[in-house]
């Protein structure tokens, strides 16, 4: 028994099937329950299927796009046409091809300068719980733009400004808290390389004594679960749940 409520595909494309279709039912819940739909992608390369899946109109057909809101967990400190940019990735994996309007997609503004983009998201973001707030993890244990003995994991401001290890080095991301109270969090995890860090995450949690920032999302937040791919899950102990 792992302390992650966990549910392990066989393959990535078998976890962007399932994270898709998710993606949909929670969509149409909030916009049933509560008028709109606030969600904050992950950026990186493991969601790429997942927004794939969700360009593809037997699924996008059912997204309610008048009443979504796409926003970003993180994003780096660069122009929305960089390569870097996950705001770019997202355009190109599924926005575009999904005609999502502009009125529904809030980029965090990467090319202005980093407090500015802090400040300018925060706004965005606002105080409202987000619906869904889909996340990554790195073999370090980051998540979103969060990294391992950041200053910012003990602030409780919504949006941080943070620096990454790795180039692009200036980022913004969502602060802890507001990650915490999104009524639902899904880490998508796919492949052999995470096999370790997750295992370490998963240890963290069952100890009640997380460090790692991935760690620490999955201790705060009450509605958090991981779509794993059965290479990511090797290492974990037990059956996950
Ligand atoms: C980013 C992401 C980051 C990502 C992890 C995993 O801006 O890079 O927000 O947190 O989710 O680094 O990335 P991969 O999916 O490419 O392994």
């Amino acid at each position: 028994m792992t302390a992650l409520r966990a549910s392990v595909l066989v393959d990535a494309a078998a976890l962007a099937e399932a994270c898709a279709s998710e993606f949909v039912e929670l969509a149409g819940a909030a916009v049933r329950e509560r008028g709109q739909f606030r969600v904050a992608l992950a950026g990186g390369n493991t969601p790429r299927a997942t927004y794939a899946r969700l360009a593809r109109p037997d699924l996008g057909a059912h997204i309610p796009w008048g009443r979504v809101q796409i926003l970003f967990g993180d994003e780096r400190c660069v122009p929305p046409d960089d390569p870097a940019s996950n705001y770019r990735m997202a355009r190109e994996a599924w926005l575009d091809a999904a005609g999502a309007p502009s009125t529904s997609v809030r980029r965090v503004r990467g090319e202005l300068a980093p407090e500015a983009a802090v400040a300018d998201y925060a706004a965005v973001v606002g105080t409202a719980p987000l619906d869904l707030v889909l996340l990554g993890i790195g073999s370090d244990g980051h998540t979103a733009s969060l990294f391992p003995g950041g200053p910012e994991l003990d602030s409780t401001a919504r949006v941080v400004r943070t620096t990454s290890p790795v180039a692009p080095h200036d980022r913004v991301s969502l602060g802890l808290a507001a990650i915490a109270e999104a009524r639902a969090v899904r880490f998508l995890v796919a492949g052999a390389g995470k096999a370790a860090v997750l295992a370490e995450i998963a240890r963290q949690v069952a100890s009640g004594a997380p460090d790692l920032p991935a760690a620490r999302v999955a201790a705060s937040s009450p509605h958090c679960s991981w779509w794993l791919d059965r290479a990511a899950a090797a290492d974990l102990p037990g059956d996950p749940t």
